[in-house]
């Protein structure tokens, strides 16, 4: 049986205006293999963010299209659409993951009928679903839909750094900024596992949040002697692994300059090409979209690279993600769980007023949609 569901869409037409509405779309029945499921709760991550506003002017925010019809809609500069030249005038879904229950089943999966599932795979903000079994984990009948809305993208990413971590001979990692929703779940799963991490937050509140949490070592790059702080911690941890989702401006270079003081302090004679510990950091996302700014005093051992959890798990073996998975599965209330401000529902997305309170990527203010 044909279905149509309510999806939410972003486009950005080639005259620089951002169109964020939500369009009828058909949806046709499972087949093999394939479910469908009526989504119930989907996050707003960040990288949602990216997608469903990309560069547009966040203080243009305005309604238009009909009552019946509403379009949220922002300007979008020249030198964001020159960014974004790629996607001019196609409508996108979005929203990464999601969980729901399952309504329809391909002929195999008739059994699954009812079950609610975790999902990832595009396409989220939307009444239904169609998607393949491989891209869902099944919740336990005591899971509510806010609990397995957000089991992908944050849970795999804070294990996928402790994974490469040990792949690439590391021990300790040093994670900026530390008091996101992804951040609680490393300082959980560095706690539980006796890996040594250092926490780098910008404000006091945020330190307290991390340390009532069970961290060890966090330093506050708004408070005075930041430089020496955080020193001294990845003296304590030995670090030489560092994710940094701040991405702009100078935390990946004061980072990599105090891994060197560090290894310098371990020098027996002065080296003109400092230390040969080698330093990493992985830039794993935009918060600050400015340049990357390096100050190179950190010799001739280090490498900065980018991180994605989607080529993370291309390159990583089976064995080892589904090791991940069953672990999410089964800490779900705890290790992985996320917090919510406020619940929306499809519509609310497009009212300037909550898109402007949901866009803020700030701590502890993540939403969750209801659609
Ligand atoms: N590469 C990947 O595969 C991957 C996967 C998952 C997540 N991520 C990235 O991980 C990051 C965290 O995601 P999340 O869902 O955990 O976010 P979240 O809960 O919304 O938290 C965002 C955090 O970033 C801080 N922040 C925002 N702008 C900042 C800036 N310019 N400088 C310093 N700190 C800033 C906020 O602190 P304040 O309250 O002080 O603003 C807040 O603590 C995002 O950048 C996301 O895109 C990447």
């Amino acid at each position: 049986m044909s279905r149509t569901s309510l999806e939410l869409r972003s486009t950005i037409t080639p005259d620089g205006t951002l169109r964020i509405n939500l369009e009828p779309v058909p949806v046709r029945a499972p087949g093999p293999g394939e479910l469908l499921v009526r989504v119930e709760a989907a996050p707003i991550n960040p990288s949602d963010l990216g997608l469903l506003f990309g560069p547009a002017d966040m203080a243009t925010l305005a309604t238009g299209g009909t009552a019946d019809a509403p379009v949220l809609t922002a300007r979008v500069s020249p030198a964001g659409l020159a960014a974004v030249r790629a996607r001019l005038g196609q409508s996108m879904p979005v929203g990464n993951e999601g969980a729901g229950t399952v309504i329809e089943a391909g002929p195999d999966l008739q059994h699954m009928i009812g079950k609610r599932v975790a999902m990832i795979g595009g396409a989220m903000y939307a009444e239904l679903r169609l998607i393949g079994r491989d891209a869902c984990i099944v919740l336990p009948d005591s899971a509510t839909a806010a609990q397995g809305a957000a089991l992908f993208v944050n849970p795999l990413t804070a294990l996928g750094f402790v994974e490469t971590m040990r792949a690439e001979g590391h021990t300790a990692i040093v994670h900026a900024p530390a008091a996101s929703n992804l951040g609680q779940m490393l300082v959980r799963i560095c706690k539980a596992d006796g890996v040594g991490l250092v926490n780098i937050v910008r404000s006091p509140q945020q330190a307290e949040l991390l340390r009532g949490i069970g961290a060890t070592h966090v330093v506050d790059s708004s408070a005075e002697g930041f430089r020496e702080k955080l020193q001294d911690a990845i003296a304590a941890t030995g670090a030489t692994l560092a994710f940094d989702a701040i991405g702009g401006g100078e935390m990946t270079s004061t980072i990599l300059n105090a891994m060197e003081a560090v290894a310098a302090r371990g020098m027996e004679s002065y080296d003109r090409y400092g230390s040969s510990t080698m330093k990493q950091v992985y830039v794993y996302g935009a918060l600050d979209t400015g340049p990357t700014i390096l100050r190179r005093g950190f010799g001739f051992r280090w490498g900065i690279g980018g991180w994605l959890l989607f080529h993370f798990l291309q390159r990583t073996d089976p064995a080892t993600v589904s090791r991940m998975h069953e672990r999410v599965a089964a800490e779900m209330t705890t290790t992985f769980a996320s917090h919510y401000t406020a619940t929306i529902s499809l519509a609310d997305v497009v009212k300037p007023d909550i898109a402007a309170a949901y866009q803020k990527k700030a701590t502890g203010a993540k939403y969750l949609i209801a659609p």
